[in-house]
């Protein structure tokens, strides 16, 4: 896929704010400095569409950017960042919670995991969340130009083996440096693919 077009349209934090859902969206999800927003940025070949820190908790909204206007990229706040209140904490928890549940252009959550660390308590227990409430999903692991290629081998292997205690199949994953440009065809080729199978959700209850 080419991106011709990749725009910032807005932030919300309702479900409401959120622009019209007519076209396919993807939402990417993971903890707080796990690379969500760069990842944006390499996917669209933009060096700050999306804006990014070294510091953790840097995104704090819902944030959609149209690509080619013909489907979003949307970039959510982190989780699992300790320094946050727990007010906040609920907050951003419910904020995503019913726009995971409840988006209904969303064709699939890209759940950021760094290759760098074992598999972590919080990414286990959201991944399982996200199943429990058939979300559809795939994984993106970060970072991998910060380590030796075995190593991240190592890792994704150790993760494999903590998600086949909760799925039956390895869900489908992809491998990423947003420093290097590593990963950007496979999953704009995904994207691409997924968005074939969209049905508007605005027309499809009267096309019967
Ligand atoms: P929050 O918005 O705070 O949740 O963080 P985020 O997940 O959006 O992370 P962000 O993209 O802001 O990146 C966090 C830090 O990691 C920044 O300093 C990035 O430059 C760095 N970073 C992100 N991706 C990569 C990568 O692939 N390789 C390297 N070396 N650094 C990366
Ligand atoms: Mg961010």
């Amino acid at each position: 896929m080419i991106i011709k077009k990749a725009e910032f349209v807005k932030s919300s934090v309702l479900l409401s704010q959120c622009p019209p859902d007519n076209i396919p969206e993807y939402a990417m999800i993971g903890r707080s400095n796990v690379g969500k927003s760069s990842l944006i940025n390499m996917l669209t070949n933009h060096s700050k569409l999306a804006q990014t820190s070294s510091k953790p908790g840097k995104t704090q909204t819902i944030n959609h950017f149209n690509i080619n206007d013909d489907w979003y990229l949307v970039d959510l706040p982190g989780y699992g960042w300790a320094k946050v209140s727990e007010n906040k904490k609920d907050d951003w928890k419910k904020m995503i919670n019913t726009y995971l549940r409840e988006r209904r252009n969303l064709m699939c959550v890209c759940v950021l995991i760094d290759s760098r660390h074992s598999p972590q308590e919080k990414d286990m227990i959201f991944i399982k969340w996200l199943g429990m409430n058939e979300i559809p999903f795939v994984l993106i692991f970060t970072k991998t130009d910060k380590q030796s290629a075995l190593k991240t081998d190592q890792n994704i292997a150790i993760f494999k083996k903590g998600l086949l205690e909760l799925f039956e199949e390895i869900p489908q994953y992809f491998i990423t440096s947003s420093e290097k440009g590593i990963g950007k065809d496979p999953i704009l080729n995904f994207i691409s693919e997924t968005n074939k199978s969209f049905i508007d959700p605005n027309k499809s209850e009267t096309n019967f």
